[in-house]
């Protein structure tokens, strides 16, 4: 195939990789803008380099790729957690613009390499001025730790052209034992950890609130008080005292709120 065409196959890959993205950053985004603890931690996608495509399918006899190859637009998804990835199969298994063809779990049955992660081959419909069609998308969802190991044991393989020598390769699964265990450790951990994650959370977001009503009394006026609250809001800011800054967070509603009734009794 001439590198046009090629072009072409590829364009709808990109583009799912890129709405993909942005869907699952999106989840993040409004977790955190709730003050809740976010299963997801990062999200990365590409799409497969046209040489892998084309060593792939030499290697396992494939003709139609499109049919075929199942990682042409691949997702990553990070997550803390062992149990945040059961929490992000259900939010796939829940949305409506994707369908779920199959699952791989590597994680009830991690490889003889050490590799642990969950992947789940979906059907993602594009739409372009070509009109709309399906397309393949493997998203593989896996914590900091599995995602540490795999990341180190890939670029092994790439230097030692797939052949690691085999006592790397017993280090290697010595390795994933012990990403194994700090899973665990940190799954028994969980709840304190993510608590402590939630309680700085829910800070920033009503510190974010506190310093938008603070900017309303700036507008109505109020610069006096604006001020006295922002004197406040700092000294409370730097003993890092939530209770104190919800219990500034309701005087200031308490007094905007009269404002509003003010305005309506004019
Ligand atoms: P390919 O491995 O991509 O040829 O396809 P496959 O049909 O064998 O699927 P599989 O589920 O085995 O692997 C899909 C993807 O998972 C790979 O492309 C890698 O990104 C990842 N993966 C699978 N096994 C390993 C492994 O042993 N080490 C690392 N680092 N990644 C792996
Ligand atoms: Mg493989």
């Amino acid at each position: 195939m001439e590198y046009e065409k090629w072009d072409e196959v590829l364009a709808p890959y990109d583009h799912a990789v890129e709405e993909l993205k942005v869907k699952f950053k999106n989840i993040r985004k409004e977790f955190m803008a709730k003050g809740e603890y976010s299963p997801i931690e990062f999200v990365t996608g590409r799409t497969k380099k046209i040489a892998s495509i084309i060593s792939k399918s030499q290697r396992l006899n494939i003709v139609d790729i499109e049919s075929e190859m199942e990682d042409i637009a691949g997702i990553r998804i990070m997550c803390q957690f062992v149990e945040d990835i059961y929490t992000i199969i259900e939010l796939i298994e829940n949305r409506t613009d994707m369908s779920i063809v199959y699952s791989k779990d590597y994680i009830q049955n991690f490889k003889d390499s050490g590799y642990r992660s969950y992947h789940v081959i979906i059907k993602y419909p594009i739409n372009s001025i070509a009109g709309s069609k399906e397309i393949l998308c493997e998203i593989q969802i896996r914590t900091l730790a599995m995602n540490f190991w795999a990341t180190i044991e890939h670029s092994l393989k790439y230097k030692y052209e797939h052949y690691i020598p085999e006592d790397l390769a017993v280090r290697l699964r010595r390795a994933a034992d012990a990403a194994f265990l700090l899973d665990q450790e940190m799954s028994e951990i969980r709840e304190d950890i993510m608590k402590a994650q939630v309680m700085c959370q829910v800070k920033s977001v009503t510190v974010r609130d506190v310093l938008n009503k603070i900017q309303e009394l700036y507008n109505l006026g109020e610069t006096h008080k604006a001020l006295v609250y922002q004197r406040r809001l700092d000294k409370i800011d730097n003993e890092r005292d939530i209770a104190e800054i919800i219990h500034l967070k309701r005087e200031i509603d308490n007094l905007l709120q009269q404002y509003n009734s003010n305005n309506k009794n004019d």
